[in-house]
């Protein structure tokens, strides 16, 4: 079945580059005068993605705000000579919803929330912290992959050792290429983690993960971790990971949004790309 649906949970409180986060949400940060939410956009419908699911919280008003049409502001640019604009404020052609996720509980709670939206087809996750800006979008290779094993498909990517106690780490055997078989997963693991293969915020998952998400106990961090579901499913059907190409930009770590601003800067110039 082709993917054509995806879920970007974006509720989180951003609390890793507080105090700005306090009223502007981390999905709301600027790259090249666009906010890093849209690259997120644009990377499912260059990927064939039809519909989206954002799951959003109370002070994330900002990004409906930011998908929604402003007539007025149309309505300006054209009475004052600036129609050449009016292209850049163009909503993206593609049908996006939300839902607002009532209490912080964690991805696991948060996914769960798109049930309903994803009614029974295969989707896609996409962690808007997440950004690869590369030629071949990221989730994209994972569809293509799920195409293939027709189980859920995780992205990773080899992480530095000292890091890997932020992330979600699979232990892996190796079947072709840049494909693995996922055999366990750990969210955060704070010693001997099983490989150095980071989950790193896109999956396409099947369905019955809502089976295991319905079931879950809280776990790392007190919250509902999306890899503990991801582990629990195992014991039902295979788990995949697929190595994936591109530089990846974590917007929560400051050193990284700065390397991401400074790489667009210099391929792009001040022109928003
Ligand atoms: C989430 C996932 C984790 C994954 C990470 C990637 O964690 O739970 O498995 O490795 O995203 O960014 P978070 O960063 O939201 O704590």
């Amino acid at each position: 079945m082709k993917v054509r649906k995806a879920i970007i949970p974006a509720a989180g409180y951003g609390t890793r580059s507080l105090p700005i986060t306090k009223v502007v949400p981390k999905e709301m940060f600027p790259i090249n005068g666009r906010p890093a939410i849209d690259y997120i956009i644009e990377e499912a419908i260059s990927s064939g993605i039809e519909e989206i699911l954002i799951i959003v919280s109370r002070n994330k008003n900002m990004i409906m705000d930011y998908f929604d049409r402003s007539l007025e502001l149309e309505t300006f640019l054209e009475r004052n000579n600036k129609q050449h604009l009016i292209k850049s404020i163009t909503v993206p052609d593609i049908h996006i919803q939300f839902v607002r996720q009532p209490t912080a509980k964690g991805l696991g709670d948060a996914i769960r929330l798109g049930k309903p939206f994803v009614n029974d087809e295969p989707f896609a996750v996409m962690l808007p912290d997440d950004l690869f800006l590369d030629e071949q979008p990221v989730i994209g290779q994972l569809i293509t992959a799920y195409q293939e094993v027709q189980s859920n498909v995780i992205g990773v990517q080899q992480v530095p050792e000292n890091q890997l106690k932020n992330y979600g780490v699979i232990k892996e055997m190796h079947l072709k290429d840049q494909l693995f078989e996922v055999l366990d997963l750990i969210e955060k693991p704070q010693s001997a983690p099983p490989s150095d293969l980071a989950v790193t915020g896109r999956y396409v998952l099947d369905p019955t993960i809502f089976t295991f998400l319905e079931q879950l106990k809280p776990g790392s961090g007190g919250e509902i971790q999306l890899t503990d579901a991801l582990k629990d499913m195992l014991q039902l059907k295979k788990c995949f990971a697929q190595n994936l190409s591109g530089t990846r930009y974590d917007i929560g770590n400051p050193d990284d949004y700065y390397n991401l601003l400074l790489y667009m800067y210099k391929k792009f110039g001040h022109d928003s790309p």
